[in-house]
């Protein structure tokens, strides 16, 4: 990645077009994905949430397998969140289409789980990190919990909610940081 691409926070055009494929970074076919699949999973085993939210859902890979009552998938591309609405016609999954920088409890109301996973990095979020950080804590109910999962080498912002639990494992040709964080 060059210099000036890292510092363009990509369009909702420019992602829309990444979904002219249903499953862009191919997660349905490569292991690793299979991986934190099973990863994300086991943190969460024999937990039942009330309300979810999950943050860049994409096509709905992840946000399939959260355990809520109700479920709220978002992500900035359009195309994304048509995919996601086909692949997942379940009424207890909603899908729409806005920003993590709208993402708001102004906007959502509350959650007892937020999940944001490959979505942190400067090519999504630039540098708006205690917007981001604001937003987060907004949208947890006290209690609430915030899992997040990302390429350690990208990240340059890690949420400022209290840690739980922190465990890494290769991701294709990188470290894949899996965390729980919890609002006071
Ligand atoms: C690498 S994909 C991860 C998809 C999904 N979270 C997963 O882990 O399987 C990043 C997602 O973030 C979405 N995204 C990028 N910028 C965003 C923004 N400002 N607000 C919400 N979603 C965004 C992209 O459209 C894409 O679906």
């Amino acid at each position: 990645m060059s210099s000036s691409s890292q510092n363009k926070i990509q369009s909702a055009d420019e992602l829309n077009q990444h979904y002219s494929a249903e499953d862009p970074w191919e997660y349905e076919s490569n292991p690793h994905d299979a991986v934190r699949i099973q990863r994300f999973k086991r943190l969460i085993a024999g937990r039942r949430f009330r309300r979810a939210l999950d943050i860049g859902c994409g096509n709905g890979f992840l946000t399939r397998e959260i355990p809520a009552a109700e479920v709220m998938g978002i992500d900035l591309s359009t195309a994304a969140i048509e995919i996601a609405r086909s692949k997942l016609p379940d009424p207890r999954f909603q899908f729409d289409s806005l920003s993590v920088f709208d993402a708001h409890s102004r906007t959502l109301g509350q959650f007892d789980l937020v999940v944001i996973t490959g979505v942190l990095y400067p090519q999504y979020i630039g540098g708006a990190y205690r917007l981001i950080d604001a937003n987060l804590r907004s949208l947890l109910c006290p209690g609430g919990r915030l899992i997040h999962c990302h390429i350690f080498e990208w990240l340059r912002y890690t949420p400022t909610l209290n840690l739980l639990s922190r465990e890494t494992y290769q991701y294709r040709d990188y470290t894949h940081v899996l965390e729980e964080r919890v609002a006071e």
